[in-house]
Parts: structure tokens; sequence; C-alpha cells
């Protein structure tokens, strides 16, 4: 029996599922971090490899889902897919309700209101929910990931054990 609030609108006894979009080449504790925060608030998270992105990548597709997909193992209601073409496309394919994308800092956060904004436009039921992952994961992102460890840096702690292994077997050339 749905509650029916004053003003008309109902809240009914509904799952929420949210898909969780991104490259992740290679995926961070960040990514983690968020991924927790997201299976905690929503019924079911799908986490979405994105499979046609502009940005030559250091790890294939299925790469990037295995490492996901051992990743998320502990969280029951998490999954992974890889996804092409536009996200709204996907999100509809998936019958999700929300988009999560995470917040580091204010510079992220022009490109995710322009995003979140247009695909709002493109799908105008689909909402978009930002979280912000753990302050000590606030700098941490993919590119420099990359780029510390093929310049010989330290990523540990920046990234689960099994990615670190991942980059270790594809040598820092
Ligand atoms: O990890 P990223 O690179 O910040 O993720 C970006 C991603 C995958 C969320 C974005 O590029 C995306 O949604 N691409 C799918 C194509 C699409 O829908 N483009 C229009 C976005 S408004």
């Amino acid at each position: 029996m749905p509650l029916t609030l004053s003003d008309g609108l109902s809240l009914m006894n509904t799952t929420i599922k949210a898909i969780y979009p991104g490259t992740f080449d290679p995926m961070t504790n960040g990514h983690l971090d968020l991924i927790a925060r997201g299976a905690k608030i929503f019924d079911h998270l799908v986490v979405a490899v994105l499979a046609n992105s502009q940005k030559s990548p250091l790890f294939t597709v299925p790469e990037r889902c295995a490492m996901l997909t051992a990743a998320v193992k502990p969280l029951p209601n998490v999954s992974v897919e890889s996804f092409d073409g536009l996200l709204v496309d996907f999100v509809r394919s998936q019958h999700a309700q929300a988009v999560l994308r995470g917040i580091r800092a204010i510079s992220d956060y022009e490109y995710e209101l322009q995003m979140a904004l247009m695909n709002r436009r493109l799908a105008p039921d689909l909402e978009t929910i930002f979280m912000m992952p753990a302050e000590k994961f606030s700098y941490v992102s993919s590119r420099l990931v990359k780029e510390i460890f093929r310049l010989g840096g330290s990523v540990e702690g920046l990234v689960p054990e099994l990615v670190l292994e991942k980059l270790k077997e594809r040598g820092r050339h």
C-alpha cells in the first residue's frame, strides 16, 4: 500500500537500481570506496564500464570488468557490466532509476554538472546522484595512478592489490 503525501507525491515501496558508469582504467580505491557507499543506499548497483571510450586504454574492457568483478565480490548487491553508446540508453535497458557519480573536489563539479544536465535533457525521469569518496581518496585518479606507476613511483594504497598486480604484470612502459 503506497504512502500518500498531502502534495500528491506517493512513496511506493519500490527498489532502486543505480548505474555507476566510468572508464575504470584502472579502478582505484576511490572508485571502490564510492561503490561501497552506493551499495549501502541503493538496492542494486551496476558498475558500468564504458567500452567505446575515445581514450586509448591501458587495460581492455574484459580486463577492467574482471578486476572490478573480483573487487566487488564481497558486495552481493553490486554487479559489473560493460556498455557502449549513450549512458541513458544503457540505464533504460537496465531498468535503472539513477546514475551514481563521484565528486572528489570542486574541479570535478563543472564537468559532472554538465553531464548530469545533459543526461537529464536526454532522459528527464533519470536522476544523477553525487557522492563524495573518503577524503583520503580525494586526489586519486586513474590517470595519475597510471602516470605515477609508469614513471616508477609507488601506487600502493591507491589501488586494490589485484590492480597493483595487474599493473606490475603490464610493466612500466
Ligand atoms: O570515468 P569517466 O571517464 O569520467 O566516465 C565518463 C562516462 C563514462 C560517465 C561518460 O563518458 C559517459 O557517460 N559516456 C557514455 C556516452 C554518453 O552518454 N555521453 C553523453 C554524456 S552526457
